[in-house]
């Protein structure tokens, strides 16, 4: 008779409940879309960073301040005319549209890059809104 295989199994199924409300958790796109993950966003912003700083023009145009900011409103950055005139204000949701894709919302836009994933995009806002003001 082995005693103590009963409160070993308690403990393994315990934490295999344990286990299973975190992947729950992770996987609810309910919970997580609501508020942008900042840390996640940071992670996912190395992509960006290929052509973008938050505070010096690259390839791209400084992003510092870019929530709530005109687009094509830089200086010393050379936007693409159809950027520049586009008359679009960055708000959370037109950077959205944005970054699901540029050539969507401005067709003439140097920008090559999308985001095809809706929560990729809610946590890397998210990061640009707390950590690029
Ligand atoms: C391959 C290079 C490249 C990558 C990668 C890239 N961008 Fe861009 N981005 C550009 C270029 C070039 C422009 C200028 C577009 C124009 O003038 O039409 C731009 C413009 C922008 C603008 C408009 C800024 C303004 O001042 O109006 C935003 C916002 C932006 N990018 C966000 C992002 C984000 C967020 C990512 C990562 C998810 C990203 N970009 C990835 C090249 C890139």
């Amino acid at each position: 008779m082995n005693v103590r295989s009963t409160p070993a199994l308690q403990r393994s199924s315990a934490s295999l409940v344990l286990a299973s409300v975190a992947i729950a958790l992770v996987c609810s796109p309910g919970l997580a879309r609501a508020t942008g993950d900042v840390a996640r966003g940071e992670r996912l912003y190395k992509g960006c960073g290929d052509c973008h700083s938050i505070t010096e023009n690259r390839v791209g145009p400084m992003h510092k301040g870019v929530v709530g900011r005109k687009a094509g409103s830089v200086p010393g950055y050379d936007y693409s005319a159809d950027l520049k005139n586009s008359g679009i204000v960055w708000t959370e949701d037109n950077l959205d549209k944005w970054l699901a894709g540029p050539q969507a919302m401005v067709p003439e836009t140097k920008m090559f890059f999308d985001v095809p994933d809706a929560q990729d995009r809610a946590d890397i806002i998210a990061f640009l809104k707390e950590k690029a003001r």
